[in-house]
């Protein structure tokens, strides 16, 4: 088997984020050196108890968890419980977590990054930027560690957000921070909101994921069942993307884009404007993918924890 693949993952779980986490878990291809967490679907407390119990549940209770902000860098934002639920799991209760936190996130990937190899680490970025921006602000040294981003955020519409007409809530939550990130000038893979519309899932792979009756398969399943009802054709699983790109970018059809996040303050903070052929090649953005394998790899790892 080929060098496994560090990676830290930053997460709001958030039942999208549970996935892409018990994805992760199960991937050997995988080292997740470290989870942290932020304030996003749900505020800090409850995505980083989300982490710690997850983590459990999928018996890696020995990745470190380490608490982010508990806010974005400017502003304010608002919590979407009604589509992940009071507890951010779609009240769906896990055992308890076997772990404890691991200490202070932008701490942390200061350590880690300040002490690893050049492009030695992979940064899953699920949730609002807002660790990674702080850690870089303090230390801007450790980018060099950072061989890629994987950021799931953005829309190719610029007028295709989610949260607001112009902005997907990653972004809209914290848009300075993802301004930052992207002027780090590391080599960055984006999965928008189109790519992950495109391979929802429906209540028949929801079926096939019941049957495989396995815990974690049974508790994302029990997540998805509360999900899915914010969904009027298919549930968009937006951050398992980031992962499904590392374990099979061939099942993604990946343009070179020029990028320009809006961080102002107006209406359209938070838009995300990519300019396919545009740019060096650093910037790339799943315009498509093979939604089918897609679903099915999903299935199958989950399927195997
Ligand atoms: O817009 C989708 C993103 O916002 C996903 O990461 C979801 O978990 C929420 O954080
Ligand atoms: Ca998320």
């Amino acid at each position: 088997m080929a060098a496994k693949r560090s990676i830290v993952v930053d997460t709001d779980p958030g039942i999208d984020d549970a996935l892409a986490i018990f994805l992760a878990c199960a991937s050997p291809e995988l080292d997740i050196r470290a989870i942290t967490t932020v304030a996003g679907n749900v505020g800090i407390n409850r995505t980083t108890r989300n982490a710690l119990q997850l983590i459990g549940l999928a018996g890696r209770s020995g990745i470190p968890v380490h608490r982010g902000a508990d806010r974005p860098l400017r502003g304010t934002w608002t919590t979407i419980e009604d589509i992940h639920g009071q507890n951010g799991l779609g009240g769906v209760t896990l055992p308890g977590a076997t772990g404890a936190e691991s200490g202070p996130a932008v701490d942390a990937l200061i350590a880690l990054l300040g002490s690893a190899g050049p492009d030695s680490i992979t940064m899953v970025l699920i949730g609002p930027q807002t660790n990674l921006a702080l850690a870089l602000r303090r230390k801007p040294e450790i980018a060099r560690a950072i061989g890629e981003i994987v950021v799931m955020g953005g829309s190719l519409d610029p007028a295709g957000g989610n949260t607001t007409r112009f902005a997907e809530f990653n972004i809209h939550v914290d848009p300075l921070a993802a301004e930052i990130v992207l002027k780090a000038g590391r080599p960055m893979i984006w999965a928008p909101l189109e790519v992950a519309r495109q391979a929802s899932i429906d209540p028949l792979w929801l079926d096939l994921l019941r049957a495989v009756d396995r815990p974690c398969a049974a508790a994302a399943a029990d997540m998805l069942d509360f999900y899915i009802r914010s969904f009027s054709r298919g549930a968009a699983l937006y951050d398992p993307l980031t992962i499904l790109a590392l374990l099979a970018p061939e099942l993604f059809d990946l343009r070179a884009v020029a990028l320009e996040i809006d961080a102002s303050e107006t209406e359209t903070a938070g838009q995300t404007r990519f300019r396919p052929g545009a740019g060096d090649g650093r910037i790339r953005v799943a315009a498509s993918c093979k939604a089918d394998r897609v679903r099915t790899l999903l299935l199958d790892r989950l399927a195997a924890l």
